[in-house]
């Protein structure tokens, strides 16, 4: 479903030239949630808006569906860290929800329904005429991404989406995207600097090495299906693939000290 080829990116700018990504290839399937961790800095954001086509790149392709990518897909959406800077203060939270299904022409009954299943997917139905400043953060963040499941993407994209929420609400979340991610089949690319995130939600651990970023190790979660919080991080495997990719970023970062 998505697949990025030989991928580089150069920031150019007088006087400054940042090589932030050397040279990604990476295959996302139908239906598949890949988790991308890397040292901080080590351009994540930036593979992620090249995907999105937010940014041009520097060479290779990004395909969606055997399509080429050169400005923002129709079938794709994007959830950022920044919730509070992404929903529109003015606008209720239905209006929010709504204002992509506008763009993309739906009719309005359709709207109605595709607005109140995602709300009513991410818990939020009673929420629908608040303003985003009237809601926690954690909320926003819901409602961000209930804006992004009522699109129905293709290919969702996520960049370190749970950041800004405390521990038990990036919990909740995580099993939210869980939920979600199991019931609309969404091909899922999930950026976090969290490795005990990435090993609880990925099927596989892409990891990136320090900028210029490459694919250092794109390693399969051999984890039960089924995720749970309790069960799944108190599994032994779990400490294994935590401990490997935590050593794997740890090589990563002493790279970029060397030079
Ligand atoms: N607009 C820009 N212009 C120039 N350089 C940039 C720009 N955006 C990012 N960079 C550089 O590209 C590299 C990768 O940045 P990027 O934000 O993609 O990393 P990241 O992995 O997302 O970092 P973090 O973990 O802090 O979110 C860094 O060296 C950064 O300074
Ligand atoms: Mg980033």
């Amino acid at each position: 479903m998505l697949e990025i080829h030989d991928l580089r990116k150069v920031y150019e700018s007088p006087g400054r030239r940042v090589e932030a990504i050397g040279s990604i290839t990476l295959s996302v399937g139908a239906g598949e949630l890949v988790c991308v961790v890397g040292p901080s800095g080590c351009g994540k954001t930036t593979l992620l808006r090249c995907v999105a086509g937010l940014l041009p790149v520097s060479g290779g392709e990004v395909r969606v569906d055997g399509r080429r990518v050169t400005g923002p897909p129709p079938s794709m959406a994007v959830v950022f860290q920044e919730y509070g800077r992404s929903l529109f203060p003015w606008m209720t939270v239905r209006q929010n929800v709504e204002l992509p299904l506008k763009e993309k022409r739906l009719p309005a009954d359709r709207r109605r329904d595709l607005v109140a299943g995602s709300l009513r997917a991410v818990g939020l139905s009673d929420a629908a005429d608040a303003h985003p400043w009237q809601l926690s953060g954690g909320m926003q963040q819901r409602v961000a991404i209930a804006r992004a499941v009522a699109y129905e993407p293709q290919v969702l994209l996520m960049d370190e989406p749970f950041a800004a929420v405390d521990a038990q609400t990036r919990a909740d979340l995580e099993d939210l995207i869980l939920r979600l991610w199991r019931s609309f089949e969404i091909t899922t690319l999930f950026v976090t600097h969290d490795i005990d995130e990435a090993v609880y939600l990925g099927r596989r651990v892409v990891v990136l090495s320090s900028s210029p970023t490459t694919v250092m190790e794109d390693l399969k979660i051999d984890l039960p299906a089924e995720r749970d919080q309790l069960t799944t991080r108190s599994l032994p495997r779990f400490g294994e693939l935590r401990g490997h990719v935590y050593r794997q970023i740890q090589r990563a970062r002493g790279h970029s000290e060397d030079r």
